[in-house]
């Protein structure tokens, strides 16, 4: 029985390894993390992680083939392949801050695995990693090997957060870039087969180590270039009368641009795009390549000038001052069917009001209050470091000015303008009738995901505002400047 390992029990480890297991029955699956409560989390009713379909598949198999554990070595030096899927955030300091990947967890892992290994191991890269990083843990394992014999693939997570298992089940494509010696290709040929067990051999696409780790960096910088694009559309559309949906739809007709991902918004968010562009900018600086810096440092600047563009919007159309006033916030997730703040365009549109001293009253149905209170409080790089709220602290009175409810009605209770920041399905069909009538006049709604229907609220008496659509008479009178 081929025996798994995988180091960092996230968003990506948690559910990769449980469809492993669900599609694999002859494979032995352990899950191992550093973090206590992550594993007892994973082993308990309430999984850490929200995501569609997935505790189903957990408790398939957890206790069959599946199990989370915290003891790390152990199940390190039992394994034969060991999936390496720790986080690498941005670097905060030192050389490259801001832009390289911090690899601090990944190289710790590494050396962990040549401390405790006894037999031969795959080493599988999951995380995102920098251009080149299966090198460097490659001579991490074999600087240290004792006559071991490790190799290394590259097996990049193309999952997106909300339909996990569904992209799981069902991938585009399974991308595993190894070695092109013998030893790598009989590498690349087991984790292969594991992949056989459910995907078409066609999807399983063999590449070199540099091809893969590329590719990711690659496939989530054209997926974030979309967003900037029909983003940067729809400042346009705004300013000309067009309306994005119509100039989007026009434009994803064409067989060579394709429907998907085209849909403007307040901006991207999530762990990955940001994270990822800013290392393909880094690399493309350490090999002399501005020109190709510059390109895709674009993308990211257009995502933060879609988010200023939308709280200056919401400034402007109030008399160009929200001081005092309470603003409701819909949707606090980067996305729908997520609980997951990470890089959430909702974090700066929050703080931007707040620098405007409004009251912000939020609701989300996936984010608790301590994460919303965590991510406007504090700079986000000490988000692994929370600390606990000082009642004279800056936090605690940014905590003043930020109401968390679990009620969307009672958010938009008093509020002058109610943000619609995530695309949850339920805002669709609130009664927006009810909440008119509870909110201060002039209402305002500023649609950031395009998700109600603009003309019905207007007819109820709300001055709408919608990404890249035509405006209404009043926001046109109070032209926003970003
Ligand atoms: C992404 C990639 O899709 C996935 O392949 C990779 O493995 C990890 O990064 P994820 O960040 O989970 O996945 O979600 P995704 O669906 O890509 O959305 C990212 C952000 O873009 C979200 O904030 C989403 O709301 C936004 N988005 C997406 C848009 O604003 N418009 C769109 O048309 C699509
Ligand atoms: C283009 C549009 O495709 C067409 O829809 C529009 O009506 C007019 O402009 P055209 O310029 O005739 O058509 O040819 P196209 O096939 O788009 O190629 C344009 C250039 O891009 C060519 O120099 C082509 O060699 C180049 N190209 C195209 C690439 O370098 N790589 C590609 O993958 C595709
Ligand atoms: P991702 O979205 O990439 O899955 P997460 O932050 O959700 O990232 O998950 C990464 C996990 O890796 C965390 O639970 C963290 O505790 C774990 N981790 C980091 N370093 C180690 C390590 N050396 N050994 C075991 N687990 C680790």
């Amino acid at each position: 029985m081929v025996k798994i390992c995988c180091i960092g029990a996230g968003y990506v480890g948690g559910p990769t390894m449980a469809v492993i297991a669900l599609k694999c029955p002859h494979v032995e699956v352990v899950v191992v993390d550093i973090s206590v409560a992550r594993i007892s989390a994973w082993n308990s009713e309430q999984l850490p992680i929200y995501e569609p379909g997935l505790d189903d598949v957990v408790k398939q198999c957890r206790g069959r083939n599946l199990s989370f554990s915290t003891d790390v070595h152990k199940h390190v030096r039992e394994a034969d392949i060991i999936f390496v899927s720790v986080n690498t955030p941005t670097k905060t300091r030192g050389l490259g801050a801001g832009k390289a990947a911090d690899l601090t967890y990944w190289e710790s892992a590494a050396r962990m695995i040549a401390d405790v290994s006894k037999s031969d191991k795959i080493v599988v890269e999951k995380s995102t990693v920098p251009v080149k990083t299966a090198e460097a843990i490659e001579k991490i394992l074999t600087h240290n090997s004792k006559g071991i014999n490790y190799q290394i693939l590259s097996n990049p997570e193309f999952l997106a957060e909300g339909t996990a298992i569904e992209d799981l089940f069902k991938p585009d494509r399974v991308l595993i870039g190894g070695r092109e010696t013998p030893g790598g290709r009989k590498a690349v040929q087991t984790l292969k087969e594991v992949y056989a067990n459910w995907v078409p051999e066609d999807r399983i696409l063999t590449t070199n180590l540099w091809s893969a780790e590329l590719s990711k960096l690659a496939a989530n910088a054209f997926l974030a270039q979309r967003i900037s694009s029909v983003n940067a559309i729809s400042a346009l559309c705004e300013a000309t009368g067009a309306d994005v949906s119509e100039v989007a739809y026009a434009v994803g007709k064409d067989t060579r641009i394709g429907p998907k991902f085209l849909n403007a918004s307040v901006g991207f968010g999530g762990s990955c795009f940001q994270k990822d562009i800013l290392n393909l900018v880094y690399i493309c600086e350490c090999n002399g390549l501005p020109e190709v810096a510059n390109y895709w440092k674009q993308v990211i600047k257009i995502n933060d000038y879609q988010k200023t563009r939308f709280v200056n919007r919401v400034v402007a159309s109030m008399f160009n001052t929200v001081s005092g006033k309470k603003i409701a916030v819909l949707g606090f997730a980067f996305k729908k069917d997520t609980g997951d703040t990470r890089e959430t365009p909702a974090i700066d549109v929050c703080k931007g009001l707040l620098g405007d001293k409004a009251t912000v009253s939020i609701y989300d149905p996936q984010v608790t209050e301590d994460q919303i209170q965590r991510d406007l409080a504090m700079n986000k790089f000490d988000w692994d470091h929370p600390i606990h709220l000082q009642p004279t602290s800056p936090t605690a009175a940014v905590a003043k000015q930020v109401t968390v409810t679990w009620d969307a009605y009672e958010a938009a209770k008093g509020a002058h303008g109610v943000c619609i920041l995530t695309e949850w399905d339920e805002f669709k069909t609130l009664d927006y009738e009810r909440i008119y009538q509870n909110m201060q006049k002039p209402a305002f709604v500023f649609d950031g995901r395009n998700v109600v229907d603009a003309a019905k609220l207007r007819e109820i008496g709300f001055i709408v505002y919608s990404i890249g659509k035509p405006l209404d008479a009043w926001l046109k009178d109070m032209p926003a400047v970003a």
